[in-house]
């Protein structure tokens, strides 16, 4: 059994399924934290006690406390409110920015030495904030998701061409939201690029384009068929794929929210990039050759986010 410590901010969708998986996979011992009294100790005894039926021996404990997250190896923050239909992801920031601000000091107090992994929404302003209030390394505090992205992408892929989602991989750059990039020229089916499938006819072009739309609407179809909330087994094995690089050293070279201090132009601001992720947290960033069609794409998205950061600025002038 592994003596890492895996702390839960939001014990909410995905901060219960990360619990729920965590056990399962025996990462760990298993913090859920929440303000709703009840509920992460409820979800931890819940999951605990499916315990002995898989036969795994994780611990798990609920807390309203910050304290219960001291020593946290890991801290996957899923605190604040999910859209609903009609609500785009920057709808969500005024909130959510205060959840940020309260998590990011009670991880400093608490967990400085921490992988912190955000998922709230807006994914690419709130981990920006959540860093800034917790003043944690930059190489420590990053964000989820272009795997979630990058993991619907191949998803469509391998339904649209009848093959194994194993042999699909894909590529996307820049902020989660309309604004993102997938990149078909870096995304492959059995190490085919698609632009080299639509030359063989496997695909036409249109129809690749109207799959890389899906993908940037991808968190919005979940919404609407929910109603009640967002996406969460989805999010949830993506923000785990990167803890356990972490916890494990295995150098996976994922597509992350990291911090960017020069990398493709961009300094000061979290974007969407490969990255490689080891014990250390984010070891390098993996800077790309892109066509100018692509860095256009790129910096429209991250011009987005930074209006976002922007927007944060002002509603919390002394976060920085
Ligand atoms: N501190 C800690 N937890 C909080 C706080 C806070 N200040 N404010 C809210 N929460 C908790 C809620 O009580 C709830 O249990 O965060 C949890 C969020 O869970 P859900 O509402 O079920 O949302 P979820 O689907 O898990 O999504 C969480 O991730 O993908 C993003 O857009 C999504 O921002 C949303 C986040």
């Amino acid at each position: 059994m592994s003596r890492s410590r895996i702390a839960l901010i939001g014990s909410g969708q995905i901060g219960g399924t990360l619990a729920h998986l965590s056990a399962i996979k025996e990462l760990g011992e298993v913090v859920l934290f929440d303000v709703v009294e009840g509920v992460p100790q409820g979800k931890a005894l819940d999951i605990a006690e499916s315990s002995p039926v898989e036969g795994y021996g994780s611990k798990l404990v609920g807390a309203n406390e910050y304290a219960a997250i001291e020593g946290a190896d890991v801290v996957i923050v899923t605190a604040g409110v999910p859209r609903k239909p009609g609500m785009s992801r920057d709808d969500l920031l005024e909130i959510n920015l205060k959840v940020m601000e309260q998590v990011g000091a009670g991880l400093r107090k608490y967990a400085p030495d921490a992988f912190v992994i955000c998922v709230t929404n807006p994914l690419d302003a709130m981990v920006w904030a959540l860093q800034t209030a917790s003043g944690l390394p930059h190489e420590k505090v990053v964000g989820m998701a272009g795997v979630l992205d990058a993991a619907r992408f191949r998803y469509f892929l391998s339904e649209e061409f009848d093959v194994s989602v194993k042999d699909v991989t894909a590529l996307v750059l820049g902020g989660h939201g309309d604004t993102m990039v997938p990149l078909t020229r870096y995304s492959t089916i059995g190490g085919i690029p698609l632009p080299d499938l639509v030359k063989m006819r496997w695909i036409t072009q249109k129809r690749l384009d109207e799959i890389v739309q899906r993908t940037r609407d991808g968190g919005a179809e979940i919404v609407g068929l929910l109603k009640t909330g967002s996406a969460f087994y989805a999010p949830a094995v993506s923000a785990l794929a990167m803890a356990e690089s972490y916890l494990k050293d295995q150098k996976r070279m994922l597509p992350c929210a990291a911090y960017l201090n020069g990398e493709y132009g961009v300094k000061g601001l979290y974007a969407g990039v490969p990255a490689v992720i080891s014990a250390k947290g984010i070891d390098r960033v993996v800077e790309l050759e892109l066509t100018s069609a692509e860095k256009d794409q790129f910096k429209k998205s991250v011009d987005s986010v930074k209006g976002l950061v922007e927007a944060c600025q002002k509603i919390a002038p002394n976060l920085g």
